[in-house]
């Protein structure tokens, strides 16, 4: 491979100059250092540790139960595969909403874990955290829409930006929360289960790039968690694709070693020792 094909570490300067149809940017979750090594062999720009553990790996109906710890640990993990991808820290519910003080504390916890750029959710109404985090020279990723943090309030994971009128999870609102984000300094932000006009609109609104999921093709990049990515996920979402079925690899793969097993044909002689 010749010097100039050599893939570098993707920086977060690099994510915030990257606004161009012609080149998007692709994120993918992972928790772990073989998951992230995995990924990072794929070529992604990012990796994101999402709260979304919460749900793939720790079996929870959503992402509020995650805390700092959690975070912290599998941010640590997939850090030690020292991916070339830019390595996105998600801060859990409860760690930033309360103050800046907080959010600014917990965002050093996830950056002294790994991380590399740190990622909320909200919009108007976290603009103080945002602008403090940025402050602290740790940069951020927004995250607006369909907030998986806002489950009780929006009633489930309901797609957002389908409503008239001002309220939270309006369209206006949205787009309100889109420009609040990027004025107080965030790099990129995730837009997630939108209408996919609504998130044309706003990426062309933003100098910053927007990175959707469930928000059609309009964003300048993707995101996708790993687990339905890869099908290890029990379902298939509308808005996800399995691009592989890693699930029934796996599962004829534990299948064909019981049977070998109960018949004793494993071990055989060449994994024994004589
Ligand atoms: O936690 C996560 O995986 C996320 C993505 C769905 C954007 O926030």
């Amino acid at each position: 491979m010749s010097g100039e094909n050599q893939r570098k570490k993707f920086t977060v300067p690099q994510l915030a100059a990257r606004k161009s149809p012609a080149q998007k940017l692709s994120m993918v979750t992972a928790y772990d250092a073989t998951f992230a090594s995995i990924v990072d062999a794929g070529g992604v720009d990012l990796i994101l540790v999402g709260d979304s553990v919460a749900t793939v790996m720790q079996g929870q109906r959503n992402t509020l139960g995650v805390s700092m710890e959690h975070m912290e640990y599998h941010v640590q993990m997939v850090a030690a595969a020292k991916p070339l991808a830019l390595i996105v820290g998600d801060l859990p519910f409860g760690s930033y909403q309360s103050s800046v003080q907080d959010a600014v504390r917990n965002s050093v916890r996830l950056i002294k874990a790994g991380a590399e750029i740190v990622k909320l959710e909200g919009g108007v109404h976290v603009c103080a955290q945002i602008a403090a985090i940025t402050a602290a020279d740790i940069p951020v990723m927004g995250h607006i829409g369909l907030t998986p943090q806002s489950y009780h309030r929006m009633g489930g994971n309901k797609i957002q930006g389908r409503t008239a009128g001002a309220a939270a999870g309006s369209k206006n609102r949205l787009i309100e929360d889109a420009l609040a984000v990027q004025e107080n300094g965030a790099c990129a932000v995730v837009i997630e289960g939108v209408p996919a006009d609504l998130a044309s609109d706003i990426t062309q609104r933003l100098a910053i790039p927007t990175i959707g999921i469930g928000a059609g093709n309009g964003c300048d990049g993707q995101v996708l968690v790993m687990h339905d990515l890869l099908g290890l996920s029990p379902r298939v979402l509308t808005f996800t694709k399995p691009y592989a079925q890693l699930r029934d690899i796996a599962t004829s793969a534990v299948q064909q070693y019981v049977e070998e097993v109960r018949s004793g044909e494993w071990p055989d002689t060449e994994h024994s020792f004589s």
